[in-house]
């Protein structure tokens, strides 16, 4: 719901172009799928907004090959560790550190949520409302101010 990297990875399209869902991108455009938007798509996840952490069990209530099929599809287009070969060279690593950061959180802790610090609400502003949606901004790298450099030109 709320990826690392949620904006578009862009890939410069190589000579001769490529096809994108049908549509022909040619040579030297720019070209990127928004990993927020991938996972707030509300075909493999319904109502895509909404905490449901249960979506990823099978429902023992319905057909389980049909349940195995929404599993399989929603996995299909889950990437927040992008995918390729340019995928998150440390993506094992994250996942392990997450595992064990959570299995930790599960077994000695205790937690509830308090407040909403960080939700949208009305009058944030386009994009912002949705009541119970975590905030987020998108850095992909560092933010800094300086330093700054003159050049001039050497005389050889
Ligand atoms: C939950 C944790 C993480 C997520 C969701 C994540 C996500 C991503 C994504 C989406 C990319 C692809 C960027 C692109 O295609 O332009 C990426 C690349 C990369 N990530 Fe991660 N990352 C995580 C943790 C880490 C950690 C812990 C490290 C290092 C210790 C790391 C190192 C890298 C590196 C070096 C690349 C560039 C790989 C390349 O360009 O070939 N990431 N990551």
């Amino acid at each position: 719901m709320s990826p690392v990297a949620p904006q578009p990875l862009w890939r410069e399209v190589e000579a001769g172009g490529c096809m994108v869902d049908g549509q022909f991108i040619p040579e030297g455009f720019n070209v990127g799928a928004g990993i927020y938007s991938l996972h707030h798509n509300s075909v493999p996840f319904p109502d895509p907004y909404k905490w449901d952490i249960e979506r990823w069990i099978i429902n023992p209530a319905k057909k389980e090959e049909e349940e195995k099929d929404r599993l399989k599809e929603m996995s299909r287009n889950f990437a927040p560790f992008s995918v390729g070969p340019r995928q998150c060279i440390a993506k094992n690593f994250a996942m392990m550190e997450l595992l064990l950061t959570m299995a930790n959180v599960f077994v000695r802790l205790e937690f509830e949520g308090v407040g909403t610090l960080g939700e949208g609400r009305k009058g944030m502003g386009v994009g912002r409302e949705k009541e119970g949606e975590f905030q987020f901004k998108s850095y992909f790298t560092s933010s800094m101010e300086g330093p700054m450099i003159r050049f001039k030109v050497r005389e050889i």
